[in-house]
């Protein structure tokens, strides 16, 4: 008998950034956040998890076919530790159960993108180990639970837990018992929502995440200020998806990914994610969405960037043809664009668009290198025995 489970897990990027923590070992927030969670259909992690008597030197895990250690204390070694805790409360309840909890494990774990890429691998592959691990002990907890081990190993991980529109909620408890992910709206309610990734460089981040974030609660006054606006903006956007209204859903989502890289401008020595072109996407955006405002009273697109320069634009699919088409114009790629959508690069810009706005002369070839179009997706799936990371030794194929 082979007790394994194999499972994927999908990237979100958030809209209503999740930016400092008030305690760094539980990884509880300084704020609410919300997410749209992207298809795994094109981006995912996946994550086999197995259990055997035989493994004899410990807990080992892969990762993209590297061994990483699992150390004692840190974020992996912490979600390991109360999955294996939960299958133990289990075990203890029906004695029936085998005794996985007592054996040893073996983890593989990979993506089917860059990690380097600057998407949020952490998240899908922080979650894609929970699903895995759950799967493989066949816990009982809801997805809402199992997401708050996921916290514990990366915050942005909770809100890959599900699919469609997420949000984590900061919680009040010491404990971290009510910091959780939960569904604002499912991908059926709203699934013209689209994405469109623009690769703006491949290198690893200067500042991570977790040591920036860290920074900027030690030393931004603005922060405070953002602590004072984030809820609301929970609530409007929130009540934006419901509604499916995509103005005030790129209105919010956009003001808060600005005001996110403000508050790292803001930290002593300052944070700089966003780099030329970043900046240079951002005001075509914004001259797109002045354009189709004047034209059609609504908003085209909606950017959003995390801790590094890649642009996330959201759209809904009527407007990515013109998306694609202006995005290639200004910003021609090095690599060649397999869009799953196939909506080409022949749209014509909006009436009134004023080409002012961009350098004179245009972006060098490879300034934006890949694209990236992808939509709404669902939460973690769980894959059969056949689609198993790990060989019949315990050692990834
Ligand atoms: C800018 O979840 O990577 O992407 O909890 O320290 O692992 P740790 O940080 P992480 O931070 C993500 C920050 C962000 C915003 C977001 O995803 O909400």
């Amino acid at each position: 008998m082979v007790y394994e489970a194999t499972a994927t897990a999908p990237v979100n990027i958030a809209c209503i950034k999740y930016w400092g923590k008030r305690d760094t070992k539980l990884i509880l927030p300084t704020n609410s956040s919300l997410s749209v969670t992207l298809d795994q259909d094109h981006l995912r992690s996946t994550t086999t998890s197995r259990a055997d008597a035989s493994f004899e030197d410990g807990d080992r895990l892969w990762l993209n076919g590297k061994e990483e250690s699992i150390k004692e204390g840190g974020r992996l070694w912490t979600c390991i530790k109360e999955l294996r805790g939960w299958r133990k409360a289990e075990e203890d309840k029906n004695a029936e159960l085998p005794k996985l909890a007592a054996l040893n494990l073996r983890i593989a774990s990979y993506n089917n993108f860059p990690t380097a890429a600057g998407l949020a691998s952490s998240a899908s592959g922080l979650a894609a180990l929970v699903a895995s691990l759950a799967g493989l002990y066949e816990l009982p907890q809801s997805p809402s639970e199992l997401s708050r081990i996921a916290r514990q190993g990366s915050g942005s991980a909770c809100r890959s837990l599900f699919g469609g529109f997420v949000a984590w909620r900061e919680g009040k408890e010491a404990d971290g018992s009510d910091s959780l992910a939960e569904e604002v709206a499912s991908r059926e309610h709203w699934p013209e929502m689209q994405a469109l990734i623009c690769v703006v460089s491949d290198a690893k981040k200067g500042t991570s995440s977790t040591a920036g974030m860290q920074h900027t609660v030690e030393t931004s006054p603005l922060l405070q200020e953002r602590l004072r606006v984030v809820p609301k903006r929970m609530d409007d956007i929130s009540a934006a998806i419901k509604a499916r209204d995509f103005d005030a859903f790129a209105r919010l989502t956009m003001a808060d990914s600005n005001q996110f890289h403000a508050v790292c401008l803001d930290t002593a020595p300052p944070i700089f994610y966003l780099n030329d072109v970043s900046r240079a996407i951002i005001g075509l955006v914004e001259e797109l969405n002045r354009a189709h405002l004047a034209k059609t009273g609504h908003l085209l697109a909606a950017y959003t960037f995390d801790a590094g320069p890649n642009a996330v634009i959201y759209a809904p699919e009527a407007n990515m043809p013109t998306i694609v088409a202006a995005v290639n114009r200004f910003f021609p790629q090095a690599e060649a664009f397999p869009d799953p959508f196939k909506v080409g690069t022949a749209a014509a810009l909006p009436e009134g668009f004023s080409e002012g706005v961009i350098r004179i002369g245009g972006w060098e070839k490879g300034a934006v290198k890949s694209l990236i179009h992808t939509r709404v997706g669902d939460g973690p799936r769980r894959l059969g025995p056949e689609e198993s990371l790990l060989g019949p030794d315990g050692i990834p194929k």
